[in-house]
């Protein structure tokens, strides 16, 4: 048989088993393994997978546009990143500072930082830069292993600002390889101007910045900020609904600071995913798992702000799925690495490295809506993968702290290669 693509000798491949719904309890832990693996590709997809010799066999060198030789190195899907907040303007160096000197993340919110920072930075920027720097962010996120990235609005809080967001977005798009997934996030706080008139920004919201968006097929879903001192339960409703009313699927971000709720309207409003949780009550997350909301962990957010983790394990325990995500933005997680996500999720929530690997991959594309075609090397599934210089997935989250990828495969087309490799011995 022909085919377009053909990667063999890796030491050991790891995706999840075919299907395209999200794995829950006991087989997050079971991952298909391959030793001596290799992968059949034409066009944009994968067409086989299985040992080399099975693969060499079936699709004879001649017959094989391009043969890529992995040396025994180890390969996964490329992560999907279900969660980051990619178009922002500026640096928040200063309020890590004051962190570190005992400030909290909503003190300094309150005395105007925070996101209203981020919403001034934004406002000194044109949608020409925005769209130069989110291209230059995708590039690094590619050299991470990363090919797919949700990535939300947010730092605008007026028609105007959301709109240059979610257009640097598309306007970097065409420049990278690294498909981008836009979300409204239009309700990420409450503007300046609008804190003693609430009412007012929620009808903004409704009735003119979300049907412009969806009219522009600018976004995918639509999210909002549910939690204590944030949006209301009752307010973040109206929101998501005017956003399914238009098209949007609903996301959240949900009880990150206390329990408010969120993860019951998740539940309510049938969200795609529920992210943060890390406040999040017994009986809302219960909620989520019977309605099949997937949950996502943000745990470099938890370990950036020094709040408790996201209870992982229970929520694997009680058949809830769980995503991993990096939650790249300037104020609450400055980091695009998923390898330091996974080594978090392992070393702080428990995931075995196995469920950590599942989370960041499957069940991450799952969070976006793409189970079914991003996130697995399985036949049928976009050919998106990477090569990491080491024989064994448990590496890239033990061995934490520098970057262990030779090489990415996007939509079939090897678009990173030969990566310098670290010495890992
Ligand atoms: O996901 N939780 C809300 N939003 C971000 C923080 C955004 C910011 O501080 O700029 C988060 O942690
Ligand atoms: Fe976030």
């Amino acid at each position: 048989m022909k085919a377009d693509l053909l990667v063999h000798s890796a030491a050991q491949l790891i995706t999840a088993p075919a299907g395209g719904k999200p794995l829950l309890g006991p087989d997050l832990d079971r991952p298909v393994l391959i030793q001596d693996a290799a992968i059949a590709v034409v066009g944009e997809r994968i067409e086989a997978i299985g040992t080399s010799k099975e693969i060499l066999a079936a699709y004879p060198e001649r017959d094989v546009a391009r043969v890529v030789d992995a040396r025994g190195r180890m390969v996964a899907p490329g992560f999907v990143d279900p969660h980051t907040h990619l178009p922002f303007a500026g640096m928040r160096e200063m309020e890590f500072d004051a962190r570190a000197r005992g400030e909290s993340y909503e003190s300094i919110a309150a005395k105007g930082g925070g996101i209203r920072a981020s919403v001034r930075h934004l406002e000194s920027i044109d949608e020409a830069a925005l769209a130069d720097r989110v291209t230059a962010r995708l590039g690094t996120l590619l050299r991470q292993g990363i090919t797919t990235v949700e990535a939300k609005s947010g730092y605008g809080l007026s028609s105007a600002g959301e709109m240059k967001q979610l257009r640097a977005l598309r306007a970097a798009q065409p420049r990278s390889p690294v498909e981008i997934v836009p979300t409204f996030l239009g309700a990420h706080a409450i503007p300046e101007d609008y804190q003693d008139r609430r009412t007012a920004y929620v009808e903004l919201l409704t009735r003119e910045m979300i049907p412009e968006v969806a009219k522009a097929g600018l976004a995918r879903f639509c999210d909002v900020w549910c939690d204590r001192g944030i949006y209301t339960v009752e307010e973040s409703r109206a929101i998501l609904l005017a956003g399914k009313a238009h098209g949007l699927l609903p996301k959240l971000h949900a009880d990150e600071l206390g329990d408010a709720g969120a993860a019951a309207l998740a539940a309510e409003v049938d969200a795609v995913s529920a992210d943060h949780l890390l406040f999040a009550s017994d009986p809302g997350l219960a909620a989520m798992a019977e309605k099949g909301v997937v949950g996502v962990l943000l745990p470099g957010t938890a370990f950036t702000l020094g709040l408790p983790y996201a209870r992982a394990r229970w929520m694997v325990e009680h058949g809830l799925a769980v995503a991993i995500a990096t939650d790249f933005n300037p104020g609450s997680t400055m980091s695009s690495s998923m390898s330091l996500a996974l080594t978090l999720a392992v070393t702080q929530m428990k995931l075995s490295p196995a469920e950590a690997w599942m989370a960041a991959t499957a069940n991450a594309a799952c969070a976006i809506g793409e189970g079914s075609r991003l996130g697995r090397i399985q036949p049928g599934f976009q050919a998106d993968f990477c090569l990491f210089d080491c024989s064994d997935y448990r590496h890239i989250p033990y061995h934490y702290g520098q970057e262990h990828l030779h090489a990415v495969v996007k939509r079939g087309h090897v678009v990173v290669e030969g990566v310098e490799a670290w010495t890992c011995t």
